[in-house]
């Protein structure tokens, strides 16, 4: 899927969020006009996905804020498990195996993260 098919997806230009925002070593869940995100920095600078995980399109961290992996490189399901690369978003494990986050693509500008 494309992040423009998840309803409310934001336009072009769009303030997600400011940089900020984004704890070095957590995430950041928000919402933009009712379309859920959430945003990460990585190490290849920072990066956001549609907050639906393609389980169940359900959001990471609807039970619980423990979406950030202990090793640093993965994003959790907090609904049944399943396992996403930081970086790419591909699954790695359970659920998550086969299938992948959708990426928001974003830009810097201004100390803010806009969709690109
Ligand atoms: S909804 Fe994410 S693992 Fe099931």
């Amino acid at each position: 899927m494309h992040y423009t098919d998840f309803p409310g997806a934001p336009v072009k230009g769009a303030v997600l969020c400011a940089l900020s925002d984004i704890p070095t070593d957590g995430f950041f869940s928000g919402t933009a006009g009712g379309f859920l995100f959430v945003a990460v920095q990585t190490g290849q600078g920072p990066k956001v996905y549609v907050n639906a995980c393609p389980h169940q399109f359900l959001p990471l961290d609807q039970r619980g804020p423990e979406v950030r992996g202990a090793d640093g490189h993965t994003l959790l399901c907090t609904n049944h498990n399943a396992a996403f690369d930081l970086e790419t978003g591909e699954g790695t494990k359970g659920f998550g195996m086969g299938c992948r986050l959708t990426p928001v693509p974003v830009e810097v500008s201004g100390g803010d993260l806009v969709v690109a």
